[in-house]
């Protein structure tokens, strides 16, 4: 099989914290993967090292073929791999609009302005905060950072797409927009996309396979309802949450 994204043996050490060890992943064009796994299970540590944001102890990270190891956040972001934080970190002076526009200036496009400003209010547009604009980032709501968060990753131009919890804190109404904002995205842009979510329901939902970390391990990389009801799976994390 050959993958947009293929990681192989990865593992990232800190000081004695194994926070990844030995994990393998495919992932094809326009597949969208959910990660699962308790807290610490390592699932930021992996988007870090995708995105370039931490460097492997071992192990390999290829984009269409090449490795991106030790490549900086900005070259892989220009490769195309956009990723959001799990803290929102939007510049918090700039306007909602400032934030999106400057994403797609220094992306992969590197459009000019006002393609850039353009593509921006598209975006902000799918995301909903299209009358949000002139806000300045800072104020926005909880809801409205996650979406900031979602639109500055594909204004960067990324093809792929790695999410890292931007369903965590939303209620159920929120949660649902979330999940039509994002299938909108991927289909509108042919985007391939992985996600990292405590909200079970939306990733059995949205994944077309799902990645079940477990203390830095992969236990588990199946469709979600062979994951479902793998023993494993339930005995480390779905029997932890109940
Ligand atoms: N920069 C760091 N320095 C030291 N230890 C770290 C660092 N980043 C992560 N760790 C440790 O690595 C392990 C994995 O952390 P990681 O943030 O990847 O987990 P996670 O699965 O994203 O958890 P959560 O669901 O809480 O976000 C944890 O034990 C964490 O304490
Ligand atoms: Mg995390």
């Amino acid at each position: 099989m050959s993958g947009l994204l293929e990681v192989s043996n990865l593992g990232r050490n800190f000081g004695g914290v194994r926070a990844l060890h030995d994990v393998d992943l495919i992932v094809s064009p326009g597949e969208v993967v959910g990660i699962m796994g308790a807290n610490g299970a390592g699932k930021t540590t992996l988007f870090a090292l995708i995105a370039g944001n931490l460097q492997p102890s071992a192990g390999e990270i290829r984009l269409d073929g090449s490795s991106i190891v030790g490549l900086s956040p900005d070259r892989i972001c220009r490769r195309g791999v956009g990723r959001t934080f799990q803290t929102a970190r939007p510049f918090s002076d700039l306007t909602v609009s400032e934030n999106v526009i400057t994403a797609a200036r220094f992306g992969t496009r590197r459009l000019e302005a006002r393609a850039a400003s353009q593509r921006a209010s598209q975006l902000l547009e799918i995301v909903g905060l299209g009358a949000r604009g002139d806000q300045l980032a800072g104020d926005l709501t909880l809801s409205g950072q996650k979406r900031l968060e979602v639109a500055r990753a594909v204004a960067t131009g990324a093809r792929l797409l790695l999410l890292d919890e931007v369903m965590a804190g939303l209620t159920p109404a929120e949660v649902s927009q979330m999940l039509d904002v994002v299938q909108t995205l991927k289909q509108e842009n042919a985007l391939t996309v992985l996600i990292i979510e405590h909200v079970m329901r939306a990733l059995m939902r949205i994944s077309d396979r799902i990645l079940v970390l477990h203390h830095g391990e992969r236990i588990a990389l199946n469709v979600p309802a062979e994951i479902a009801k793998d023993q494993r799976v339930l005995d480390c994390y779905l029997g932890s949450q109940s």
